[in-house]
């Protein structure tokens, strides 16, 4: 079979089975689930509710969220117009959930609120292992707090998810980014000392020079790295209450035993950063070895138009990566048919129809052939389903109103009355 279409590069189909796409290996709909299920009971643990934001948002929310000069909006948005409106497919979730948190005024609900989402998001980047067009991220985001303790907890509860996954290569780099007078600062400096060596950097980085310099901090390349050893270094730059919340979540973060390494020289993608920021890695990722990242982001509510200053902390990570750093041999089986009902002539197929909405009105997951194959070929089905039980219905069985059940493991055969089908299959199914 054919079709003259694909999916658009840099996405993919979930599909029933696992399949390997070039080098990739793309996870079955039953491994997201498993995955999403155990996030769900860390989120649960740790005291997280869920939210549920559109998929697209309005081009400006994210211009100003995200900020203008980032890589992000100058050159990864999928924007779209309708209606004279500038609509952008979601690259991220943290300003769509502070844009929520507004206008729903959720800070009424008392407390601090501690939110967790799942889902796609959307970056036009040249895609290559680990990196795709549409990806899906989960994360949270913690908002009206800004004690060090929700930066601790938050860090945390990154690190439970990938512990509940038994990932243990990885490596947490923490930093903090002040505020933003700290930064402008730090960055006429750095500018100061990296323009003479102009000539000696990657065009990326000359670039930056002019639009974001910051991010060269960020740069891979050695000799750039050795540059950048003399540099000034922006923790000097921070104010004194900042440096001294930074103390405390380290201090917190020690004593959670969360191991952590500090990098002067980490900085995040996006602007709305303040204070703390951090990201975890795994080196078994190769080029794109970023699991997770995230930090403090203080000013975003008022970037998008809050009167009031909302503190806030959060992560994201992308379930792409987890899923390569993830052995799926460790996932729980998926779920299979408890039966599969085979038939054998007319009569027989119109009882088994029958037959299996009674058993799945008791709960039970069953299957069974539609299109009306041989004995063998339906039997050859029960066993790729893996059913756990199988009956065979045929004109003795409907005569005799009793079928011989299979536990299709150890061959064990029972006979077994129609009337006493549904008890025998849910005492069985549920033990
Ligand atoms: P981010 O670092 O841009 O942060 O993305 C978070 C994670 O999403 C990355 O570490 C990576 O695992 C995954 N990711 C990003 N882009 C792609 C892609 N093209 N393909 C596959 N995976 C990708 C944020 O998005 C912030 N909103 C995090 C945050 C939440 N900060 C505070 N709260």
């Amino acid at each position: 079979m054919s079709t003259s279409f694909q999916n658009i590069r840099g996405t993919f189909d979930i599909l029933p089975d696992a399949y390997t796409e070039g080098e990739t290996r793309i996870a079955s709909s039953a491994e997201w689930q498993a995955v999403e299920s155990v996030i769900d009971d860390v989120m649960r643990r740790y005291n997280y509710e869920e939210i549920r934001t559109p998929i697209f948002e309005p081009t400006e929310l994210v211009a100003r969220g995200v900020g203008q000069n980032t890589d992000i909006v100058q050159k990864e948005m999928f924007a779209f117009e309708r209606s004279d409106t500038q609509y952008v497919l979601r690259p991220e979730i943290t300003a769509p959930v502070m844009r929520a948190y507004l206008q729903h005024h959720l800070d009424q609900r008392g407390g601090v609120q501690k939110l967790f989402y799942v889902g796609p998001c959307f970056r036009a980047e040249k895609p290559q292992k680990g990196r795709y067009r549409q990806f899906h991220q989960f994360g949270v985001e913690v908002i009206g707090a800004d004690d060090a303790r929700a930066d601790a907890e938050t860090i945390a509860s990154m690190m439970a998810i990938y512990d509940a996954f038994g990932i243990d290569d990885t490596r947490l780099r923490i930093n903090t980014l002040g505020m933003p007078a700290a930064r402008s600062a730090y960055v006429s400096d750095l500018v100061d000392y990296l323009e003479p060596y102009a000539d000696e950097l990657s065009d990326t980085s000359r670039r930056r020079l002019e639009t974001n310099p910051l991010r060269i901090l960020d740069t891979k390349l050695d000799h750039e790295q050795d540059l950048l050893r003399d540099a000034p270094i922006l923790t000097d730059y921070v104010r004194d209450e900042d440096r001294a919340h930074y103390e405390e979540v380290k201090g917190l973060l020690d004593e959670l035993d969360v191991a952590y390494d500090e990098d002067p020289h980490l900085v995040r993608g996006l602007d709305y950063y303040t204070r703390t920021a951090f990201e975890l890695e795994s080196p078994s990722l190769g080029a794109q070895s970023a699991l997770a990242g995230g930090g403090r982001y203080d000013l975003l509510a008022q970037e998008i138009g809050s009167d009031e200053p909302v503190p806030a902390i959060g992560y994201a990570a992308g379930m792409e990566r987890l899923f390569l750093a993830l052995d799926t041999d460790r996932l729980p089986e998926p779920d299979r048919p408890d039966v599969f009902l085979a038939a054998l002539g007319d009569d027989a197929a119109r009882w088994v129809f029958r037959t299996t909405q009674t058993l799945r009105r008791e709960g039970l997951h069953v299957a069974f052939d539609m299109k009306g194959r041989s004995l063998k070929a339906q039997m050859r089905e029960a066993n790729r389903q893996d059913a756990t039980y199988t009956l065979i219905i045929g004109g003795n069985e409907l005569e005799a109103e009793a079928a011989t059940v299979k536990h299709m493991e150890s061959g064990e055969q029972t006979e077994v009355p129609f009337a006493e089908l549904t008890d025998y299959l849910t005492d069985r199914a549920t033990a």
